[in-house]
Parts: structure tokens; sequence; C-alpha cells
């Protein structure tokens, strides 16, 4: 049965790819995910169809602000990666554009879900549970107890130890501030948003530069989605991951088509191509670890076990509309970042 299904879908996806590249068929691709993973995508996806690529890789937040900004003359045809807000907020904002790939049938519902709830402006490429991870050796070397749950970094021994990203720039820290109001409740949520930041050494622009700079011996804790603390830890660096003891929250990492965009049949093709069971393969040659939304594509025994992580049930619709994220942006902004340390 499986062996069937592999044919007939390897079949589709040739037979979406026969028409042949045209000479000057090219398409700029805005991606959210890191940056090996993003020049792989492009690479492949140049090898697979003949199709020049030209990328711009920038953090979730800060690619949405970009496709806005250029609404009115759009750059960018396909936004590949990122978290699955600011997709979605895209997509209400009308700044993306609808389409129903064939390669669906291969898809996990949560990927399926995805796009439904965008009116088909988005769908989910991969998917990945928030948490943090810590540089052991620096921990032991300052003495430091060894955190377990959100509620620990707020302990005063960690002050200066602690990093992440700014949640305006970055979907991972947006995912991080909604998933503390989810977990908390919104006031008790920003009170714990107001002691992190007491503890706070920088926020990054990426999301997952606090975990690189935990591997680099620079910080000392990273509040990052956990794929990206098993990244570093796969590379050899003493980073150790951490599922927190609340229950955290996670993200549809997305991709959605720009609405205008001049390179259309391209974007479709980037967009069936991505979603194949090959494509979603090359995320292992890089490390990444998320869980591919192609059924069919390999994952490692390295990634975080969803199953086993206390995940919540994150409101995707409300954190992801709008008039929600920009609220409560402002109310970080606002009550939080601009507190002393
Ligand atoms: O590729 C790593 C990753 O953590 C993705 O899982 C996520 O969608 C993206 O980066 C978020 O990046 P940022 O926080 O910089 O927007």
């Amino acid at each position: 049965m499986k062996n069937t299904f592999t044919v007939i879908s390897a079949g589709l996806f040739a037979a979406l790819m026969a028409a042949p590249a045209m000479a000057a068929d090219k398409i700029t691709y805005y991606c959210s995910a890191q940056e090996d993973w993003c020049q792989l995508m492009a690479n492949g996806f140049q090898d697979a169809t003949g199709i020049k690529v030209n990328m711009t890789r920038k953090s979730s937040g800060e690619t949405f602000a970009q496709i806005k900004a250029e609404a009115s003359n759009p750059k960018g045809d396909i936004w590949w990666g990122g978290t699955g807000d600011p997709h979605l907020q895209a997509a209400e904002e009308g700044l993306t554009e609808p389409y129903v790939s064939p390669m669906r049938s291969e898809l996990q519902d949560w990927s399926i879900s995805q796009a439904t709830s965008a009116g088909d402006k988005t769908i989910g490429i991969y998917s990945g549970a928030l948490g943090y991870g810590y540089n052991s050796e620096l921990l032991e070397k300052n003495n430091l107890p060894v955190p377990a749950c959100w509620k620990d970094l707020l302990k005063p021994e960690y002050k200066g130890h602690v990093q992440m990203a700014n949640p305006n720039s970055s979907g991972t820290a947006y995912t991080t501030l909604a998933t503390i109001v989810q977990l908390f409740g919104e006031e008790e949520g920003f009170e714990f948003m107001k002691g992190l930041h007491k503890n706070i050494n920088q926020y990054t622009k990426s999301g997952s530069a606090p975990i690189k700079a935990a591997a680099r011996g620079e910080s000392t804790i990273g509040i990052v989605f956990m794929h990206d603390a098993v990244k570093q830890a796969a590379a050899g660096f003493p980073i150790k991951v951490v599922a927190p003891c609340e229950g955290t929250g996670y993200e549809i990492g997305s991709m959605s088509i720009i609405k205008g965009a001049r390179n259309m049949d391209s974007a479709k093709k980037f967009y069936d191509w991505a979603l194949s069971k090959d494509a979603q393969a090359l995320a292992l040659e890089v490390n990444a670890f998320q869980v591919p939304s192609n059924k069919m594509a390999p994952t490692s025994d390295k990634a975080p076990d969803l199953d086993s992580i206390k995940l919540i049930d994150y409101d995707f619709a409300k954190y992801g509309s709008s008039d929600e994220r920009k609220r409560l942006l402002k109310k970080w902004d606002d009550e939080v970042s601009t507190l002393p340390q």
C-alpha cells in the first residue's frame, strides 16, 4: 500500500514539474528559517527546475513587515518558513494569494488546518515546540541551578544569563510571548515577561541567535524552539534542551505566495516542490529537526518528540490575527522592553 502511494506520489510530483523551465524563469524567494536551510532549499529548487532563485533571509516578523511595506509594488514571489502567526496575519491583511496545491493529499492534518483557517492563503510546512536550551558547562562554572520550568527563568541568579529574541522581529519570540500569555493568563503572563526582562542580557533580531550564543559560550540560556537547541547539541556544543515543566507552545512553520507575485508560475512550482517528500527531506542535511508536513518525509530520531512534550492548545486563529498580534507587540514594547534592567 505504502509503495503504491509512493509511486503515485512521485508520479504526481514529476508531472507537476514536467513543464520545462524557460530560460528567463526566476523567482524572488523570501525565507524565514535558518540561513543554511534557506540556502539549501534555494539550491534544491534551482537544481530540480532550472528556475533561478534570488533569495533574501530575514526573521518572520521582519519579512512580514517587508511584504507589507512592498504591498503596492510587490517584489517577492514566495515566502517560505518562519512561524505561522505572521503568515496568518499576512493572509488576513490580504498580502498573500490563495492557492490549493495538488500536493495536499500528502500532508499532515495540522498543515491543512493552517491553510483552511486562512482561506488557503498559507500552509503548514513544518512544526516544532518552543522551549529553551542552556550551556551546561557555563551553568556549572557559574554555579547556577539546572532550570526545568518557565518560572525557573525568573530566579535572580540568572540575571544577565538569559537571551531571547525581540518579538517584533522574531516569530520565535512572538511565539514565546503568546505562549506565556496562554499558559499563565494575560496579567500574570505580562508580570512573567517583566520579571524575565530583568534577567535578559540581549534581545536579538533572529529567533535562533540566543542558542547560537549559548553554544559559543557567550550567554548561558537561550529561549528558542527546541529543534534549534537540538541542532547545536548535534553539532557537538554542550547544549542541553528543556521542555518547560508547565507545558509549552509550538509553531506551524508556514509558506505563502505573495499577492501580485511577478513570477506567479514559478511561485506555484516552488510551493508544490516545497511540499514534496524529497524537498522536505533536505531538512535533515542541515540538521533542521522540525516535524515535516509531508507525511512521507523522513524524520530524525534526534528530533524532539512532540508526543512526549506537554503542549498547550495554541490558539493560532487568535494569536495569528492582525489585531491581537499588533496589540500584544505594542503592549510588550510599552510595558516590558522599556523597563530598566
Ligand atoms: O529555522 C529555525 C526556526 O526556528 C524555525 O523553526 C522558525 O519558524 C524560524 O526559525 C523562526 O525564526 P525567527 O524567530 O527568526 O523569526
